[in-house]
């Protein structure tokens, strides 16, 4: 239908007659000419008509925001004056010949080029949110992103391979989304929450290299970087180790961000462990852009009377830490309350402070209001531990090592965001040597911090069953810019091992045949040892794009309650649907369509 998109008219095609067809943007009558700002994926022309044209004239008239043309023109200079340098079509105008409108369209729900739309409200007419430059670019660098991730993984050998939708429930740590069997009344299947099973059951099948651009669904609490249906860069691998893991896939990223971005990533990756990590950042995503750290005190407040530092210094799982804040002694009151405020999110029961105004002077140079519980050695400790200088703040976080940890680990990246401390641009960071085991204290059972799959970095079942807490991990995650973007591990190969650590884990032989029979049976088969990871492709193209939300990235993706305004689902269904499916609801729905 036409010989040209809208974004590519310019002065090679001056007096050439050209056909256009797209959405009209913007639509200006200027003294008995109308000039018509003609829209499609590849950008925008300015089309004009004339009232010498009758018919053509009219039907210009008529037109409005976001119908659809199509139009036959002639391709002219712009007058002087009228030259747009931002616009790769600004140098030239079509002077529009014929005109005939596609389709019309109703006044739309909100205009493309309001950057304040709601989004509830964008979500729901996504189609027309789609339109706009800046979703069609996200679209775009998402797919191309997943085409030079087929493209590398194909050329090192891998194979793409669809594992089901309809399976059982795999324990990922989030609640499943369930379908009811119609042939089996009573019974469900789960979608899968990866395809973790599966690839592994692949690596028996003698796959050796797997790869799979995989939908996952997980019923969780939803945030910025989390949707109830999300996308995976799924892999797993036969004969590996994490060396063999990590380095390919490494590789992987950094080409990723050089083809795509033009942006050279750290040769190798750095690497930190879990406890460097928690100790240096509190938190196992650190983003390493921001230049502050934890410092621990524990030693030292044993024996001062402030209960609140002495209780968490004498508590085998309490912490206490400090964060320096440089040039934080300006901070006003207002704004300590604030943190304050935003630590207490994470549990912490205060935020205590020392203001640095002269080192020099001793305990007269600082200001706070602990000063008087602490004493001189401590306050020595603490100013030699952290490295004040005049003009800097000391944050404190005293409780359980949780808390602290989640406390000062957000207040640190917080801090870093309000006082412009951020540094570079990307910091990838792979995180290592993970505890097998995380002790769930409400429930009083071990959990794994990974999932149960990951093989500990001892061969030894005994010895796993000895000191469960002091395991570690083959597992790793890569961290950018303190985004968890993957995870993955070497897994466990043996029978032995696997049934050991779902026995820690409270999972029965009873209850583990039952849920794994299949994975535990297929381990004595002839199971090569094999490992792999999962990448978070809506982050990775989140992060890519300067995205604030992976809603940005996703084309119909689901609100912060799980529900898609589009379609509106989710939905009640006819009666007689579940009648067939023999569930009967406690609380009949709404609407009986
Ligand atoms: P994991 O649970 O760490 O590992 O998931 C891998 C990656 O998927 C992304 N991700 C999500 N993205 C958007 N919304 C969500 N709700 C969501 N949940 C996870 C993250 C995460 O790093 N089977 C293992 C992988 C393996 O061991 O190979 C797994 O699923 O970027
Ligand atoms: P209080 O003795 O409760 O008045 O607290 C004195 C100071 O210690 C205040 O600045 C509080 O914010 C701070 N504070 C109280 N509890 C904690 C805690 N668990 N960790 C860090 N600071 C705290």
């Amino acid at each position: 239908m036409r010989s040209l998109y809208c974004g590519e008219p310019n002065e090679t095609h001056l007096d050439q007659e050209v056909t256009l067809c797209g959405w009209v943007h913007r639509r200006r009558d200027h003294g008995g000419v109308i000039f018509v700002d003609l829209r499609d994926h590849k950008g925008l022309v300015q089309i004009v008509f004339d009232p010498d044209r009758e018919a053509v004239f009219a039907t210009a008239e008529r037109v409005r925001n976001e119908f659809v043309l199509k139009v036959t023109g002639r391709v002219r200079s712009r007058p002087e004056g009228t030259i747009n340098a931002d616009m790769p079509t600004g140098q030239v105008e079509v002077l529009g010949l014929e005109l005939e409108v596609l389709n019309a369209a109703e006044t739309p729900p909100f205009q493309l080029d309001d950057q304040d739309v709601n989004e509830e409200l964008r979500l729901r007419y996504r189609y027309i949110d789609l339109r706009r430059p800046e979703m069609q670019e996200k679209l775009r660098l998402r797919a191309r992103v997943t085409h030079a991730m087929r493209s590398y993984l194909d050329e090192n050998g891998f194979i793409d391979v669809e594992t089901p939708i309809m399976t059982r429930s795999t324990p990922e740590g989030a609640r499943d989304y369930l379908i009811p069997s119609r042939t089996y009344p009573g019974e469900f299947f789960a979608m899968p929450q990866s395809p973790q099973l599966f690839k592994q059951l692949l690596m028996m099948g003698g796959v050796d290299r797997y790869y799979q651009i995989a939908r996952c669904f997980r019923d969780e609490d939803l945030r910025a970087d989390r949707q109830p249906e999300f996308t995976q860069l799924d892999i797993e691998t036969a004969f590996t180790d994490e060396d063999g893991i990590m380095s390919l896939t490494e590789t992987m990223v950094r080409k990723l961000f050089r083809d795509v971005l033009d942006v050279s990533l750290p040769d190798p990756f750095p690497r930190i462990s879990y406890a460097e990590s928690m100790l240096r950042f509190g938190t196992d995503r650190p983003d390493l852009r921001i230049p502050l750290e934890l410092v621990d005190l524990g030693d030292v407040m044993q024996a001062v009377e402030f209960k609140v530092f002495s209780g968490p210094a004498n508590d085998p799982d309490g912490r206490i830490a400090a964060l320096k804040v440089p040039g934080g002694s300006n901070l006003s009151r207002k704004v300590i309350d604030d943190y304050t405020k935003y630590v207490s999110k994470y549990g912490a029961r205060g935020l205590a402070y020392i203001k640095v105004n002269d080192v020099a002077a001793g305990r007269e140079g600082l200001q706070s209001p602990i000063l008087k519980f602490l004493p001189d050695d401590v306050v020595a400790a603490i100013v030699e531990r952290t490295g004040v200088v005049d003009g800097d703040l000391v944050f404190f976080g005293a409780d359980k090592a949780r808390v602290v940890n989640d406390s000062l680990g957000a207040l640190r990246v917080r801090l870093g965001v309000d006082l412009g401390l951020v540094e570079g641009d990307w910091e990838p960071v792979w995180v290592v040597d993970f505890p097998l085991f995380e002790r769930d204290e409400k429930n009083n059972r071990w959990m794994a911090l990974h999932h149960p799959f990951t093989a500990p970095n001892s061969d030894d079942p005994a010895a796993l069953v000895a000191d469960p807490g002091a395991s570690l991990s083959r597992a790793y995650d890569m961290v950018l810019n303190g985004i968890e973007l993957g995870g993955g591990s070497i897994r466990i190969h043996n029978t032995d091992m696997q049934q050991a650590v779902l026995k820690l884990l409270g999972i029965g032989e009873e209850e583990g045949r039952d849920k794994f029979g299949f994975l535990l049976d297929a381990l004595k088969y002839g199971c090569p040892p094999h490992g792999g990871i999962a990448f978070g492709v809506d982050r990775l193209v989140m992060l890519m794009a300067g995205a604030a939300s992976i809603r940005e990235v996703m084309a119909f993706p689901k609100t912060q309650t799980a529900a898609c305004p589009l379609t509106n689902a989710p939905s009640a269904v006819a009666p007689g649907q579940l009648i067939e499916l023999g569930i009967h609801l406690r609380k009949p729905p709404e609407v009986a369509p």
